[in-house]
């Protein structure tokens, strides 16, 4: 399977033009669709990025300013370049695919500074077939040591003024917690948030992003123009990085498609990351979960402790038995810890003492007999320091119950002024994910710093929320039929999101001002087309009780091995088969905004000249979002590869099928 493609024939892939002021470096991708240029203009470093002979990136300026020293972009020259090619397919431990191909032709530029400093910067750009990623690596020398950005330069102008779908970055609220807006490039005219994904013409697509964000400042954007601007999140003082060589910084990713739904099963993300570091992954299970969760949110439970507690004994059995009795691996219990007697933004958790009312060994316990794990619960209110000072106990706690997963929150923006995307919180996530897999922990981060693809190192960091979720439906005006079918094309493109699905009581009797935005077919679809390796049930148990669409999210798994996107406009519809990896069964999701469709589907992804039971979720007749929205139709049809079927979906639906193999 593993084949490395040999450095010599790199030169093959390079080509150099000089002209009078610039001379150009190219690297192609395999295929030779994806060209990155590499120039030095005036002595100042620049790329540029085309797809089949179309610019994509214009020339784009590259470099750094630092605290107390001068910037580190102009009076440059070449004094080395390398080349390689790389082929590889490595396997996934869990994942929306098994088998992944990092397939690339690269070049590293080493610069010097002519005068002066005389400090170097190498810049390492990898081509692949579906897009562009590269660092900057300052390498170990005798006038670069300790350093302070304050800027980094590196910009993104593109040639066509895209729609772009983007969020604010780094601001007053909660990050990444907010409804998508779509404008020209142009008219955005605030710093956004990454992945930011751009369409132009029905046939360009393009995402921008980051890989591999360790130790250093998230990278939000700043559109000047046509031309996005790296704008690193700030530590409380207004630095960016602090850093030492020799290090290198995250990736800069982008990621360039013809159609929509290429970018989702492109995993240029995860290439750019090194390779799985833990030893011991026996403790990862993919799976679904229910939770003392969704009740809080409805204000039918409390997460402190009183007549109302969510995590009581007796509660939490109750989801133990309906997890063991619907195929359902784990139970999250919130508010079972002392500290949700405060103000959360306090953040006065105390990690190692459950509530009275919760017997954690006897919970455990009964849990394990019943085939199902606990999950635990951090919420650290942004109170970093509290939570650290708990770490590791906190995880030997857990590991001591045989606790294996642990949902972590941060819902009170940040500790005295530091952002979630970073530094300061990049480190931090990281130090407790690095815990957490000592502990035998996987860890669910709610509130997190994005995913920038370390699931490929650290596959304990198995999903995370950072989107505007399900739970928004409980107490804001909620998140539109749109919403659900512009994260697929956006922030899933980071990593896995806990988005919680499974909502069957659609128009919440227990709170008449909201309601969740899609028909109940809908919320079945979105096992699907959102992949996260732990999707929760997230519906109270007895809103399942009698309900045959339920079967759906008994069977449908959170683990695959094969992802293909059918259909894909983002914002508008998307329908996404894969493959189980424990059984040759398939499961489609298709969803639809707020406009009823009906689209056909060829079924060649099946294996040829077989049969397979279609168990089709559909939305009914009479359905649709607004005023009739639990209407499901379930039907089966025996079918095979060499046939189409039609999804018919309602205003805000969806549908979801198994196709399950006959004997
Ligand atoms: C916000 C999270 O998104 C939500 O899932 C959780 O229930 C609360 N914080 C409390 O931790
Ligand atoms: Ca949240």
């Amino acid at each position: 399977m593993m084949q490395r493609v040999s450095t010599l024939i790199a030169g093959l892939i390079v080509l150099m033009l000089a002209t009078a002021c610039s001379s150009d470096t190219v690297v192609l991708s395999p295929d030779g669709s994806i060209a990155v240029t590499f120039k030095l203009i005036d002595d100042q470093p620049f790329y540029r990025v085309s797809k089949s002979g179309e610019v994509i990136v214009q020339d784009s300026p590259l470099g750094f300013e630092f605290k107390n020293q001068p910037a580190l972009t102009s009076d440059l020259q070449l004094i080395n370049l390398e080349t390689s090619s790389f082929d590889e397919t490595w396997s996934q431990p869990w994942g929306e695919v098994k088998n992944i191909r990092n397939h690339y032709n690269a070049i590293t530029v080493t610069l010097r500074e002519k005068t002066g400093l005389e400090r170097v910067l190498e810049i390492t750009f990898r081509a692949y077939d579906d897009g562009v990623g590269f660092r900057y690596e300052f390498p170990e020398q005798p006038n670069l040591k300790d350093f302070i950005i304050t800027n980094e330069l590196t910009a993104f102008n593109m040639s066509r003024d895209m729609d772009a779908w983007w969020i604010p970055a780094y601001g007053d609220e909660i990050d990444s917690e907010f409804l998508f807006t779509k404008n020209r490039i142009s008219e955005i005219g605030q710093k956004v948030h990454t992945p930011l994904t751009m369409e132009s013409g029905d046939s360009l697509f393009v995402t921008i992003h980051e890989a591999a964000l360790v130790d250093y400042a998230g990278m939000a954007l700043d559109p000047k123009g046509q031309n996005l601007t790296c704008d690193l999140v700030p530590w409380a003082n207004g630095d960016k990085v602090i850093g030492k060589a020799p290090t290198v910084t995250p990736w800069r990713t982008i990621q360039v498609a013809e159609n929509a739904g290429d970018l989702i099963t492109s995993y240029l993300i995860l290439n750019l990351n090194e390779p799985n570091k833990l030893a011991d992954l026996s403790y990862l299970r993919p799976g679904k979960y229910n939770g003392i969760w969704w009740g809080m949110h409805l204000d039918r439970y409390t997460w402190n402790q009183g007549p109302k507690h969510g995590a009581a004994s007796p509660v939490v059995r109750k989801y133990i038995d309906f997890a063991g009795a619907n195929n359902l691996s784990g139970v999250l219990v919130e508010g079972w810890n002392k500290g949700w007697e405060y103000d959360w933004s306090e953040g006065r958790f105390n990690f190692l003492e459950p509530y009275d009312d919760f017997d954690i060994a006897n919970l455990s316990q009964y849990a394990s007999q019943n085939g199902v794990g606990l999950i635990g619960h951090h919420e650290t209110g942004g109170n970093i320091e509290n939570y650290e000072n708990q770490l590791p106990e906190a995880f030997q706690f857990y590991q001591r119950y045989g606790i294996h997963s642990v949902k972590t929150g941060y819902v009170t923006r940040r500790p005295a002024g530091e952002y979630h995307q970073g530094q300061f919180m990049v480190r931090h996530y990281q130090r407790v994910v690095e815990m957490a897999a000592a502990h035998q922990i996987a860890l669910d981060i709610h509130e997190p710093v994005k995913a920038t693809g370390l699931r490929r190192t650290y596959p304990n960091l198995m999903t995370r929320e950072g989107a505007r979720g399900t739970e928004y439906e409980a107490w804001s005006k909620g998140n539109p039929p749109e919403h659900t079918v512009i994260l697929p094309f956006t922030r899933c493109l980071a990593g896995p999101l806990d988005y919680t699905p499974g909502i069957f009581d659609i128009l919440i009797k227990d709170k008449p001002e909201n309601r969740v935005h899609t028909t109940l077919a809908k919320q079945l679809a979105l096992y699907v087309t959102i992949y996260s390796p732990l999707q929760m049930a997230a519906d109270l148990p007895e809103n399942y009780a009698g309900q045959p669409a339920f079967q759906f999210i008994r069977d449908v798994p959170t683990d695959w091995e094969e992802t293909h996107v059918l259909n894909a406009k983002i914002g508008d519809h998307l329908t996404i088969v894969r493959k189980d990896r424990k059984s040759d069964d398939w499961y489609l999701g298709s969803t639809t905004n707020e406009q009823p469709r009906e689209l056909t589907i060829d079924l060649n992804f099946l294996l040829p000249n077989r049969r397979y039971q279609a168990q089709i979720y559909a939305d009914g007749e009479q359905a649709d979002m607004e005023n009739n929205p639990t209407d499901v139709l379930i039907t089966s049809a025996n079918v095979s590869s060499d046939q189409t079927m039609q999804l018919k979906l309602a205003p805000g639906g969806g549908q979801a099928i198994r196709f399950h193999l006959l004997e």
